[in-house]
């Protein structure tokens, strides 16, 4: 495959209500963030994915946009906007734009428009059907929960909604839709931005009448086309949101010779701790081997016909070192390991916001702590159906995606130094332990052992290249495989868990990078070796 600037990059995703308040009013903003290029640049990311900044009026944190052309207020202005973009140019980053195009808000002027009248010339743009109030057109159910059907009293139908009832879908079989769509996604490429990031992209071809939401007929085709009318001859990222991706779909975005996508971020490592078939509330501990298998299936099949995405977090998504490391004892050492895990296999990897200081879990005590519109609707529905409050307390607490939101730890301050006022949502009590200023000042911190594999990644071209291959596919305890390029192999191994666990290669290697002190540089004899508690390395295998 031809090489692309995205293919050596890594991406450090801002949620920008959470990372830095510039006026204490205790929302993050773009002023916010443009204090901190600083920081980004020294830990060496040179991508930012920007969740949404537009205007919104936040039923779903800015995931339902009212105007793409203007930023809320909240956040700053598009001149404060306009300069972000230019600073982190200046230091070489490129700012990546959530595309939130499935649905807009029901505040958005379109919206305002059609649900007035069926005459209005906005009423094609989203999706109506004639019905009485409490009967909707069918079972579909909304991912917020619910009906996925509103009914709208002015003209007498439903609007479908496939996530909140205050975020209308798009109708995308309307031209008008997608040229409007074109336009506004040219007037961001104009602004000088490195792409976007496509909010739940794989909904855009449903066919709702047949129960059609993911997948749909019609998806490849208006990828092709946004491909065509925007961004297609303009070498930036673009990533789409798919999470009913299996490889085979995968390639279908991403194989360049279809000319849709960069990548997409697929979620089938996300899925392992729900029980199948269930919802991502009802727990079930990881296998690890199967995390292996999905992952080596992503890895071979994609080879050749397109790229992958490598992630553990965002901000819909539990922090991974309490999810599948231990945020006790061994906080810093399972960070590392995940760490090195996943930034040593092939594709671009997403750093989400304090991941790379080990950011964890809150721990939520009440239900009134929570603040977003799926941990709510999903506790009214559980308590509606008998589940026991408890249970429904584990389960918000193991996946809810509050846990990812609280403000990004700057320092051992009030508020962690993210605000000198009352934040939107309260800081993890662990802020004086894990902080960033604390960890710029440990020269064995998350932070800069993160510093090196980023580094690693703009060095070594065996990891951007490199074949991966799966050892040890049936060890319940190690994940370990190789990567090899032009003569060069490179043996990754992590212990997975607390207990320490023997491994055994047969071979002399030097150490690349380790989450124990190692000698680095020194010769290790790989054979009959015991891996500590969590311990990863990189090792470079002797020829
Ligand atoms: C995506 C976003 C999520 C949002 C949803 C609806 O999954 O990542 O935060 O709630 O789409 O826009
Ligand atoms: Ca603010």
């Amino acid at each position: 495959m031809e090489e692309k600037w995205w293919m050596r990059s890594v991406v450090y995703q801002i949620y920008p209500r959470s990372f830095c308040d510039s006026n204490q009013d205790g929302v993050g903003d773009l002023n916010g963030i443009r204090s901190k290029i600083p920081y980004l640049k020294k830990l060496g990311i040179d991508v930012i994915w920007l969740s949404p900044v537009y205007e919104s009026p936040n039923a779903d944190n800015g995931y339902d946009i009212s105007n793409y052309y203007a930023i809320s207020p909240e956040f700053g202005t598009m001149e404060e906007m306009k300069s972000l973009i230019r600073e982190c140019r200046e230091s070489g980053i490129r700012i990546v734009m959530d595309l939130v195009v499935n649905h807009t808000s029901d505040e958005h002027a379109w919206f305002l428009e059609a649900k007035k009248s069926e005459d209005s010339p906005y009423r094609d743009y989203y999706i109506w059907r004639k019905g009485e109030a409490g009967s909707p057109p069918n079972d579909l159910r909304a991912c917020f929960g619910g009906s996925a059907w509103e009914y709208s009293e002015e003209t007498g139908a439903h609007y479908l909604h496939l996530f909140g009832v205050k975020q209308p879908d798009l109708n995308w079989e309307n031209d008008a839709v997608r040229k409007e769509i074109w336009n506004m996604m040219n007037y961001w490429i104009d602004l000088g931005i490195g792409g976007f990031r496509m909010d739940v992209i794989d909904l855009i071809g449903k066919v709702p009448d047949q129960g059609i939401t993911g997948n749909g007929p019609m998806l490849h085709t208006y990828l092709q086309e946004m491909n065509r009318e925007t961004f297609g001859t303009k070498d930036l990222l673009t990533v789409g949101e798919c999470w009913g991706a299996d490889p085979e779909k995968g390639r279908m975005y991403s194989d360049p010779a279809r000319r849709e996508l960069s990548m997409i971020f697929q979620f089938e490592q996300s899925m392992l701790d729900e029980q199948p078939g269930k919802e991502k509330w009802d727990l079930r501990p990881l296998q690890l081997r199967e995390l292996k298998q999905v992952f080596t299936r992503w890895q071979t099949e994609m080879e050749g016909h397109g790229w992958n995405s490598l992630f553990w977090n965002n901000h819909d998504l539990p922090r991974i070192v309490s999810r599948w490391g231990d945020d006790g004892v061994y906080r810093v050492a399972s960070a590392k390991m995940l760490a090195t895990l996943l930034h040593g296999m092939k594709g671009t990897p997403y750093i989400y916001q304090g991941e790379e200081i080990g950011m964890t879990n809150m721990p939520f005590h009440s239900f009134t702590e929570f603040q977003d519109i799926e941990s709510l609707n999903m506790i009214q529905e559980r308590l509606e159906k008998g589940y026991l409050p408890e249970e429904i307390m584990k389960s918000l607490r193991a996946k809810s995606r509050d846990n990812a939101r609280t403000p990004m730890q700057w320092n051992s301050g009030l508020q962690a130094g993210f605000t000198e006022g009352q934040p939107w949502c309260p800081v993890n009590p662990n802020y004086r332990e894990i902080n960033a200023a604390r960890a710029l000042g440990d020269q064995d911190s998350i932070f800069y052992y993160y510093q090196k594999l980023i580094n690693l990644r703009k060095t070594e071209d065996i990891l951007i290249y490199g074949s991966y291959e799966l050892l040890l596919p049936e060890d319940e305890n190690i994940y370990a495989y190789m990567r090899a390029w032009q003569g060069k192999k490179w043996l990754i191994v992590c212990n997975f868990y607390k207990e320490p666990v023997p491994f055994s290669y047969e071979g002399t290697g030097r150490t690349i990078l380790s989450n124990y002190k190692e000698n680095s540089r020194t010769i290790q004899n790989l054979n009959n070796r015991n891996l500590r508690p969590y311990e990863a390395a990189i090792y470079e295998l002797e020829m």
